[in-house]
């Protein structure tokens, strides 16, 4: 019998990376991380997969890596990816996200490794004017963070042209949130500001009150509308597209989410109940770039790779954050 496919991950030691590498231990692939551990965390990658600290600028630690390992597939998280980040330090995202995107596209064509999985986001889309938003939807990006995802996405398609053995998924990620249903890992970084973990840490007394931005948005009570899609479902999607890319199909994209969305106050409500406990909220404006509603049209990745998810159900996705943000000691 041959050995399973070998993998490497960037930025596996990050949020869904780390998610990812359990699904793929868990279908029997060998993984090797990635991860330069400026956000991501050690004990986030699960045995068997093995962490390697490193940074993709580091272009000739990446080529040894490549030359020892036989990979049969890349999949891409490392990335900067906090949207007013990105508006303060435009140039920084341009480089972290785009200029090493592209050196580790030339180390896989070097090393003629095949398969590509990428990591985009719906911020390619901007502040789509249709809902459901469909693959085909304008691209739009309004931050920098969205136009470094954009680019990165050119360049791989472009070196697809180019090299016919080379082929990509583009998986275009929607509000990813939740945890491993186990609690084995979560969403890991202290400071970040997704909604429901920030409501979960309100709630828990880890911060004072839920700020609200804006209220006057043009939806049934006022507050933004999200695709909530758990992380272990946007993780199974990722082995998918491994199998999708193995079994010869062609370099495509797919977004990634359920097809219906939630407001601010909507999850809100779902931490209340899920905890038992009341939320301090304190209304703000709206946030710079926030766009009113944004919501997937999944039906490509449900029909291509006959994707099942198992937790579109917002109180599992709440249920399964405030699971892990609880035995978190901060
Ligand atoms: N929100 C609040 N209070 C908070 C945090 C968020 O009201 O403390 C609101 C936002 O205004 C928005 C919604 O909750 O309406 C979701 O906000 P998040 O910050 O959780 O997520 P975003 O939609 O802003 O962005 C996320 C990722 C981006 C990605 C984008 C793609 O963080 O990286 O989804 O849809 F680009």
């Amino acid at each position: 019998m041959s050995p399973a496919p070998k993998i490497l991950v960037t930025g596996g030691a990050g949020y869904i990376g780390s998610h990812t590498v359990l699904a793929l231990n868990e279908a029997g692939y060998r993984v090797v991380v990635y991860d330069n551990l400026s956000s991501g965390h050690p004990e986030a990658v699960l045995p068997p997969a093995k962490l390697l600290a490193g940074d993709l600028g580091d272009s000739a630690k990446l080529d040894s890596l490549l030359a020892e390992e036989q990979f049969s597939a890349i999949i891409h998280f490392a990335a900067s990816i906090v949207v007013p980040e990105s508006i303060s330090h435009p140039l920084h995202y341009y480089h972290n996200n785009t200029i090493k995107t592209t050196g580790l596209i030339q180390a896989a064509l070097k090393h003629q490794i095949r398969h590509f999985i990428f990591s985009s986001t719906a911020a390619v889309y901007g502040s789509p004017e249709h809902l459901p938003v469909s693959e085909n939807a304008p691209l739009n990006p309004i931050n920098p963070y969205g136009r470094s995802k954009l680019m990165s996405e050119w360049i791989l398609r472009d070196a697809t042209q180019a090299y016919p053995y080379f082929r990509h998924v583009i998986l275009r990620y929607f509000n990813v949130a939740g945890a491993d249903p186990r609690g084995r890992i979560g969403q890991s970084t202290p400071e970040a500001t997704h909604l429901i973990k920030a409501a979960c840490r309100t709630v828990l007394g880890r911060k004072e009150k839920l700020e609200i931005f804006g209220t006057d948005y043009p939806t049934p009570d006022g507050t933004g509308i999200r695709d909530y899609i758990h992380v272990t479902d946007l993780a199974k999607a990722h082995v998918l597209a491994l199998e999708h890319l193995a079994a010869d199909s062609d370099s495509d994209i797919f977004n990634c989410g359920y097809g219906h969305g939630y407001s601010v106050r909507e999850i809100i409500a779902a931490v209340q109940k899920i905890s038992g406990l009341p939320l301090q909220t304190h209304t703000s404006p709206r946030r710079t770039g926030d766009p009113a509603q944004l919501v997937a049209d999944p039906e490509k990745l449900r029909r291509t790779f006959n994707w099942k998810p198992q937790f579109d159900d917002i109180e599992k996705i709440v249920k399964s954050a405030y699971q892990w943000e609880k035995q978190r000691p901060y």
